[in-house]
């Protein structure tokens, strides 16, 4: 099961600036990189006297920036080119001179030169002596700032100087989770979205497995197109070939999962093909030809997932099927939205085989009283189709009941 962070594949400049909280910087910098964002770390000469650049280096695996007049740099990813590569600028720790600097648009250094150049979103969580964050003129910083940047903190408390006053960063948990949940702006924002995908595999005996050719391609479609929507999503997949923290193996296993992440969900799709059957019995050793072991093969229907997910007390406001078939295609899809209590079901033609396993498809969003053609694309244009529909829908509040 795989939760997908807004931070996934977004582009971070960290700017690291010289005060004792850089020690937290570096927790932050593996816990954006642990949602999925590409970090550059930017850090001004003072900071790299309290943690050195190779830290953040093995942290983040980039290169950090130091200076702006370093030759290998500009050759390479240039001010200007970073101030373009960066969806997010987050300044943390912030000291007092650097805000200043924010503030006015001063930029003797790479970092705020990189500030003033970028039109991207800002933060910054500040942190500095309580003397120095009640001064008058950080204060008149701070009130600059309002608008331009977000600002993260500080907390109260004992400081690293021993006084106890406002001045603390935030801790790297907090400023991950407040930038995830305010610059998470897209049409499926606050929704959570749970997705299957792929096969699964039924054990026969320790070397064989009953399964299908479902290549998961359409489900990751989905949760990639649904988590740039802004949607929190929770990815559940079979065995695939993709790129993908573990997966569920049977069907048993992707039931489980499903119920276990189904607490307020708004939309469920599922897109895995789960195997209709399992081998009633799970041979511990490896079955024989020569015995006919194969012909005493006794089979078992499974659970079906997404039925017990549109009948379950925590159903979801809009649970969507697939269906796969080769002859009749929107018939067979409508009666399986009425007999598995869903929303909508997206009907796809497999009769050639030729949508498994390809980055292309063509599919029907079907509903109880109409059907939906979408324009045939690639599996990633598809799912933006289908989110089109879906978003809307959700959005109201609508559900699209069977028979309703
Ligand atoms: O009945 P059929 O397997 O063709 O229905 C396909 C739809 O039902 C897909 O959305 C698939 O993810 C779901 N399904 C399920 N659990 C099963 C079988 C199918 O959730 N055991």
């Amino acid at each position: 099961m795989t939760q997908i962070s807004w931070f996934q594949n977004k582009h971070i400049v960290l700017g690291v600036t010289g005060g004792i909280a850089c020690y937290k910087a570096c927790e932050l910098a593996r816990e954006l990189g642990r949602r999925g964002a590409v970090v550059q770390v930017v850090m001004t000469k003072t900071a790299t006297a309290f943690v050195s650049a190779l830290t953040f280096q093995s942290l983040t695996g980039r290169e950090v920036k130091v200076s702006m007049l370093d030759p290998k740099a500009e050759a390479g990813m240039g001010h200007i080119e970073l101030a373009r590569w960066a969806d997010l600028i987050l300044v943390a720790p912030c000291t007092a001179n650097t805000m200043a600097l924010l503030a006015r648009g001063q930029a003797p250094d790479l970092l705020s030169t990189l500030w003033a150049a970028a039109t991207c979103e800002k933060a910054v969580a500040p942190a500095m002596n309580q003397q120095m964050w009640e001064h008058p003129e950080t204060q008149a910083n701070l009130e600059r700032l309002f608008g331009k940047a977000q600002i993260i903190g500080p907390d109260s408390g004992i400081q690293a100087c021993g006084d106890v006053g406002s001045g603390r960063m935030s801790e790297a948990l907090e400023i991950a989770n407040t930038l995830e949940a305010t610059l998470n702006r897209g049409p499926l924002a606050a929704r959570r979205v749970v997705i299957t995908a792929g096969p699964t595999h039924e054990p026969v005996d320790p070397v064989r497995y009953l399964s299908n050719r479902s290549s998961g391609k359409m489900g990751f479609a989905l949760a990639e197109v649904a988590n740039r929507l802004g949607a929190a999503v929770t990815l559940i997949a079979g065995p695939v070939h993709l790129e993908a923290p573990a997966g569920v193996e049977t069907a048993s296993d992707m039931h489980a999962a499903v119920h276990s992440a189904l607490d307020e969900v708004d939309l469920f799709v599922g897109a895995a093909a789960v195997c209709d059957m399992r081998p009633t019995f799970v041979s511990r050793q490896k079955l024989k030809k020569s015995k006919n072991d194969l012909s005493q093969l006794i089979l078992t229907e499974n659970i079906d997932i997404i039925h017990s997910v549109a009948t379950s007390p925590n159903r979801p406001s809009l649970v969507i099927g697939f269906a796969a078939e080769t002859e009749r295609v929107l018939e067979h899809a409508r009666q399986k939205l009425t007999t598995k209590s869903l929303d909508a079901v997206i009907a796809n033609c497999v009769a050639s085989g030729e949508i498994f396993g390809q980055d292309e498809t063509e599919a029907t969003i079907v509903f109880s009283d109409s059907d939906q053609k979408l324009v045939p694309g690639t599996k990633s244009e598809v799912a933006q189709e289908i989110f089109a529909t879906l978003s809307p829908l959700l959005a109201k509040g609508i559900r699209n009941e069977p028979g309703i």
